[in-house]
């Protein structure tokens, strides 16, 4: 579930822009909206309002409930501004950094991803200014989602009508699952580093048709993964077991590690030539001792007692070995005493970040879509980050991740 800013500007498609809102909550994203004076003339703010449960912002200087500038609460409140229907009017101003109303000012103001739904007159599409403000938009990292060729309101046919409602609603889904901000990449603060992560939970057999194994889904890890890409990276993602779709980016390279030890040779092997590491993957701690080549029968009564053996800690490995100028983030799943488990673990596997989640906790952490972290660094006070996004807090950690490079540049 993401939050979205939908931003309406005044084009006849507004009205079904109304129905994009609603196939979005049908998704379960949390939607608000602004729109510019002239999208509220289409379409009643008063409709939307009662769709979203929310004021509608119009006007850069009304007030909000807890008194913050309401165009910068928008912005950083929202995980994805989508500007639906983009007049050409709109796009002009988002491709020149103009901010002469709520809709460009949040626009302006907001580091979320962007998507464009345009929507115009076949001639106002061609027109070369506007196709040069679609290029500038592209090469900023805005997703642009083409106009389909229909009949337009004007009463004939040609480019400019706005996709369906659904369709659009399908390709914010997918900016959401996959490479967000892929555009904007190439010029990003990690250009030219590595950064080797780690997803999802890794498996120890049992026999032929048994493991054990852990609850985790792999959203943070492919979370930070993309977040990595997006911020120019060059990513090795090796990921264990997952229970989500894998990110397709020319610039995340998958490998596919499900055991414990496969997974600490292929950390080792990539780390070796890499800038940092993440360890986001929910590791095993023991495997049992013997795999049996065979399926285990039941005997006597039934009970089958497990002899385990602990396997490699791969972070505590990969710290020590760490050469200098290399970064390592780990994570910490405690369920009691967070600060002092989370802590001993920082010390004990050098680890330049820990990231500590309370996994006890309902709506965060395993198989959840949010997390709520205390980041624990050597020497260095802890930094609280409530309950947000994965993504958001995938962007963070990149950002983190950034800093330790530079200090060790
Ligand atoms: N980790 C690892 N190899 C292991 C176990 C854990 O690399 N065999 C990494 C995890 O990826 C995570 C960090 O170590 O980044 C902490 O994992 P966690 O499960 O919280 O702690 P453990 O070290 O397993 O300790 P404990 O189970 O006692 O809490």
């Amino acid at each position: 579930m993401a939050k979205i800013a939908v931003h309406m500007t005044g084009g006849i498609a507004v009205y079904k822009a109304v129905e994009v809102v609603r196939g979005l909550q049908k998704q379960g994203h949390e939607v608000r909206v602004a729109m510019t004076k002239n999208a509220a003339r289409f379409v009643g703010p008063a409709t939307l309002a009662a769709l979203i449960k929310h004021p509608v912002l119009i006007d850069q200087w009304s007030a909000t409930l807890n008194g913050q500038v309401p165009h910068i609460e928008l912005a950083d409140w929202s995980d994805l501004a989508l500007v639906v229907p983009a007049t050409a009017n709109i796009l002009a101003k988002m491709a020149n950094g103009l901010a002469d109303d709520a809709v460009s000012a949040t626009l302006l103001a907001t580091s979320a991803p962007k998507m464009a739904v345009p929507a115009m007159n076949v001639h106002m599409w061609n027109n070369p200014a506007t196709q040069r403000n679609i290029a500038q938009l592209k090469q900023d990292g805005v997703i642009i989602m083409e106009p389909a060729d229909g009949m337009l309101a004007e009463g004939y046919a040609g480019k400019g009508r706005m996709p369906e409602p659904a369709e659009i609603v399908k390709q914010v889904q997918n900016c959401l699952t996959k490479q967000p901000l892929q555009s904007s990449a190439a010029n990003g603060p990690l250009k030219g580093k590595t950064i080797v992560v780690t997803a999802g939970g890794t498996r120890e057999a049992l026999d032929p048709v048994r493991y054990l194994g852990n609850r985790s889904s792999g959203k943070m890890g492919i979370a930070i993964a993309q977040a990595a890409a997006a911020s120019g990276a060059k990513v090795e993602l090796i990921v264990g077991s997952v229970s989500v779709e894998l990110p397709q980016s020319p610039n995340i390279a998958i490998t596919t590690a499900l055991s414990t030890q496969a997974m600490a040779d292929a950390v080792s092997q990539k780390f070796a030539h890499a800038d940092a590491l993440i360890m986001a993957a929910a590791v095993a701690d023991f495997r049992p001792a013997v795999l049996a080549d065979q399926k285990i029968k039941k005997h006597g009564d039934g009970t089958l007692t497990l002899h385990l053996v602990p396997t490699e800690d791969i972070l505590a490995t990969m710290g020590a070995q760490k050469k200098p100028g290399q970064a390592v983030i780990g994570f910490a799943a405690e369920t009691n005493d967070l600060l002092q488990n989370a802590n001993a673990k920082l010390a004990k596997k050098h680890a330049d970040v820990i990231v500590a989640n309370d996994v006890s906790k309902p709506g965060i952490g395993f198989g959840s879509d949010a997390n709520a972290v205390t980041i624990l660094r050597p020497n260095q006070a802890p930094l609280k980050w409530p309950r947000q996004s994965k993504q958001k807090i995938a962007a963070k950690i990149v950002d983190l991740a950034n800093q330790l490079l530079k200090a060790g540049d």
